[in-house]
């Protein structure tokens, strides 16, 4: 049972129409960056939670969470109608697994996002813009941020922000499937992998020996990039098996 906690809201941002970020306060116990928090609100007389990941870094408690409207969903509708001073349930206690402790050492860190999944790693680049965990773990970190319309490219300031602190060792790739853009690539990351233009940009190639791999969100991203990776000789990370891939699936 998930003991809720009161949370109110302290600001909104609606970055294009339906996607939207909101910052809460609520006393949360202690997390990782990239671990998530349920959060909820009283539907139909019935308390309804769904988890979030945590954008702000653990050192920061004005705690943010990244979401899209799904028009058919229960809880996105009325999580994205909220305003500042509002309340909403949060469980005290974030949780998850998609963090740095669980990626194996290697050299280079792929974080490749699609839609609002782009949250946990933006946590990740903030936790320390020079001596972050991040930067200590790896020499080069690569963002790669699909989306349908460039107007769900979200964050930018944050990732500019990152870029200058890094210049020599971040890199940032936006990807827009459904419509032309000047500042990104055209379509899927899968499609970029396959046709190798996203190592043409980077300027290097997918080594199983130096490169590690986060995917976050949807499940066909996955699973589409899992495979084409494993044809370059990686697969998922488990105790059990050690791999170079780590996923959080949202839908
Ligand atoms: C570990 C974890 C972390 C998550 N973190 C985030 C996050 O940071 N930001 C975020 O936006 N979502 C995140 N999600 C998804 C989120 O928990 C909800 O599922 C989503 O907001 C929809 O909730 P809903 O109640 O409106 O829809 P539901 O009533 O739960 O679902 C309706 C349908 O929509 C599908 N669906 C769920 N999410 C999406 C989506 N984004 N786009 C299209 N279809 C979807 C479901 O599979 C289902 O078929 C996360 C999920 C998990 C498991
Ligand atoms: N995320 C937002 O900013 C936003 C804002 C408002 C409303 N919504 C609504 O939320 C729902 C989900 O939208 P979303 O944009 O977050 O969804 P999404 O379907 O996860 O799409 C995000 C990106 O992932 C790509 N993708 C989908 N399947 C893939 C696969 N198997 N391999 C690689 N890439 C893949 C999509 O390409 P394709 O375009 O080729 O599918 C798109 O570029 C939609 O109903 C949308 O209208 C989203």
């Amino acid at each position: 049972m998930t003991e809720w906690i009161t949370g109110t809201i302290r600001a909104k941002r609606e970055w294009s129409e339906g996607l939207f970020s909101l910052e809460f306060d609520a006393p949360l116990a202690d997390f990782t960056a990239g671990q998530f928090v349920r959060v909820g609100l009283e539907v139909d007389g019935e308390k309804i939670g769904r988890p979030y990941s945590l954008v702000n870094p653990p050192h920061d408690n004005r705690h943010e969470i990244h979401f899209n409207v799904v028009s058919e969903g229960t809880l996105s509708p009325p999580l994205g109608d909220l305003m500042p001073g509002d309340s909403l349930l949060v469980d005290p206690r974030p949780n998850g697994f998609f963090t740095l402790d669980q990626v194996p050492d290697g050299r280079r860190l792929w974080m490749i996002a699609t839609g609002t999944a782009i949250g946990p790693y933006i946590s990740i680049l903030k936790e320390g813009l020079k001596e972050g965990k991040v930067w200590e773990r790896f020499d080069e970190v690569y963002l790669i941020h699909g989306v349908r319309l460039e107007r769900h490219l979200s964050y930018g300031e944050a990732i500019a922000t990152a870029q200058a602190a890094q210049p020599d060792r971040f890199r940032f790739l936006p990807l827009v499937s459904r419509e032309k853009s000047d500042s990104a690539l055209p379509g899927r990351v899968t499609d970029a992998i396959d046709n190798g233009l996203l190592e043409q940009r980077l300027k290097t190639r997918l080594d199983p020996e130096l490169d590690r791999v986060m995917l976050c969100g949807n499940m066909g991203m996955i699973r589409d990039v899992t495979a084409l990776l494993g044809d370059k000789g990686f697969s998922k990370h488990r105790k059990s098996s050690p791999g170079q891939i780590i996923t959080e699936k949202y839908h």
